[in-house]
């Protein structure tokens, strides 16, 4: 079959379409043929060697995919050949074909195509968790999501509002009208704007209930002082960095907090079917009516995949940007 390779470690211009062994399903497994899959941020890590895929997983990037069942391993029931499917992957994704566990696939919603399917799995599982899991959001509270036009941002703000929450966000003020559309009552301009600051004023003083940050370093001190008594943080990310040079703690007593992190990728397949179980419970039929969407930002064919990795590192993107697989 083939593949997106690497020449060695380093820039998009690494990347190639080249020949790779096609998997075999094994026990409780499936065979996809991918139609689409989806870019992350873990994949430019990975592409410069800064981010080696877990014992076992493919070394091809790619974690989440949309796709056809193309064979069934042994003992595999609830999968027919043809059936269309888009998943979580530990790696594989960027392939005309990938193996997967079949108890961690989903339908694609109804209504759906490849190119939006694949738009789902990665962001809606990590903002669901994240959300519902890690900070157990509820009805009529606040929530701060920061980079809210991040593909895991966009879905962020959708959940929440659908969870009957209130959604604010961070973005770059070219970002805002989406970040709105989607449902978000504030948007903040981190760059020019102080969003504690902005938090306070919103919030009376009160502070957020939760804030999902991807951030880190140098938000945390802010975050803390944005956050309501007895808020909840969940750190996904520290695209700002992840060290501190000063910070004053005395608030999470003061205000009873909770900060917790956690990546997607390191989680057991239990989890991940766990947490693929719920949140198609709670989403696809909000997809099916409209009241949840996938946020497509581009869709590339794969063969213009160094591209689209330069297009998410320059930060420009709002939503998930798409390869087409061969
Ligand atoms: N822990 C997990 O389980 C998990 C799972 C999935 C993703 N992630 C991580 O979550 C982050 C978001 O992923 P994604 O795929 O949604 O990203 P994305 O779609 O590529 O969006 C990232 C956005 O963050 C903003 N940004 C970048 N650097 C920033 C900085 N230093 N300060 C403030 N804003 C910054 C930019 O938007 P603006 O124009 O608004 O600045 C950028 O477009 C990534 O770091 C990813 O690795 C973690």
């Amino acid at each position: 079959m083939r593949a997106v390779r690497l020449h060695d470690f380093g820039g998009p211009d690494k990347l190639y379409i080249g020949e790779w062994e096609q998997p075999q399903p094994g026990p409780g497994e499936i065979l996809v043929r991918v139609a689409a899959t989806a870019l992350n941020r873990a994949d430019t890590l990975q592409r410069m060697g800064k981010y080696p895929p877990p014992e076992g997983e493919s070394p091809i990037l790619g974690l989440e995919m949309a796709g056809t069942v193309a064979a069934l391993g042994e003992g595999v029931t609830q999968w027919s050949e043809g059936d269309k499917v888009c998943a979580l992957l530990g790696g594989g994704g960027y392939a005309e074909y990938v193996c997967l566990s079949a108890r961690q696939a989903m339908p694609w919603p109804e209504g759906f195509d490849a190119v939006q399917a694949a738009a789902i799995p990665e962001v809606f599982l990590t903002a669901f968790q994240a959300l519902r899991w890690l900070a157990g959001l509820k009805e009529k509270e606040q929530v701060l999501i920061h980079a809210g036009a991040s593909g895991v941002g966009t879905a962020a703000i959708q959940l929440a509002r659908a969870m009957g929450a209130e959604p604010v966000v961070t973005a770059s003020a070219g970002k805002h009208a989406l970040c709105r559309e989607l449902g978000a009552k504030l948007a903040i301009d981190y760059k020019t704007e102080d969003f504690a600051e902005r938090v306070a004023d919103f919030t009376n003083g009160r502070g957020v209930d939760v804030i999902v940050d991807f951030i880190g370093g140098p938000y945390f001190q802010k975050n803390l002082n944005a956050m309501a008594v007895e808020g909840r943080m969940v750190m996904l990310a520290f695209l700002g960095g992840p060290r501190l040079s000063e910070a004053n703690l005395a608030a999470v007593l003061r205000k009873r907090l909770r900060i917790m992190g956690s990546t997607l990728r390191a989680r057991s397949l239990d989890y991940k079917v766990r947490l693929s179980e719920d949140l198609q419970l709670f989403a696809w039929p909000l997809f099916a009516d409209g009241r949840l969407r996938a946020v497509v930002d581009r869709v590339y064919g794969w063969e213009e995949v160094a591209e689209a990795h330069r297009y998410m590192e320059s930060n420009q993107s709002q939503g998930k940007i798409i390869l087409r697989v061969g």
